[in-house]
């Protein structure tokens, strides 16, 4: 009688096994991670950006030069424009057209994206970069 319940222990031991074994041989390959190209074309929610623009908001504003330019038009406009703002040499000399990409590109790492920008800010979450975006496209 022992022995019957321990063949039936270890049978279903190698059972166990076997289907563990097997849901791993089965197991789909995991999607490949999203490329950055595709982040920037994230659809943006203006409303969540303008709740998420107050981290901008330490150096921005919508209609004054801060510590940063004002960004009232920013999408689309050639970059480092804004009369009476000391913008750095690296930007200035960019020639970066602020397109919704570039935003992304910028908010992602500005030093990356231009080498001596004096922007010392980056956003790291994708939404939010394209929710921050979104909300800049509507100050026009
Ligand atoms: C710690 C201060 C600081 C914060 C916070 C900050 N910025 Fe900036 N930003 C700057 C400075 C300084 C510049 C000018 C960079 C230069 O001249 O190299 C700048 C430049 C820019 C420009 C280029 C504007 C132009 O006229 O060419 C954009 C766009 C921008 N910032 C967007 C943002 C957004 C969006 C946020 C919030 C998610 C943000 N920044 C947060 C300091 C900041």
């Amino acid at each position: 009688m022992t022995q019957s319940i321990n063949l039936v222990a270890r049978v279903i031991g190698v059972v166990a096994i076997l289907s563990i074994a097997m849901a791993g041989l089965s197991a789909k390959p995991k999607p490949k991670a999203a490329k950055p190209v595709a982040v920037a074309t994230l659809a943006g929610n203006a409303v969540r950006g303008k709740a998420l623009y107050q981290s901008c908001t330490g150096c921005h504003s919508i209609d004054e030069n801060e510590v940063g330019p004002k960004h009232r038009g920013v999408v689309g406009r050639h970059s480092a424009i804004i009369p009476g703002y000391a913008y750095s040499p690296a930007l200035k000399q960019s020639g970066i057209v602020w397109t919704p990409a570039m935003i992304d590109r910028w908010l992602t790492n500005p030093q990356k994206l231009v080498p001596g920008a004096k922007m010392f800010f980056s956003v790291s979450n994708p939404q939010s970069r394209a929710d921050i975006i979104a909300y800049l496209a509507e100050q026009k």
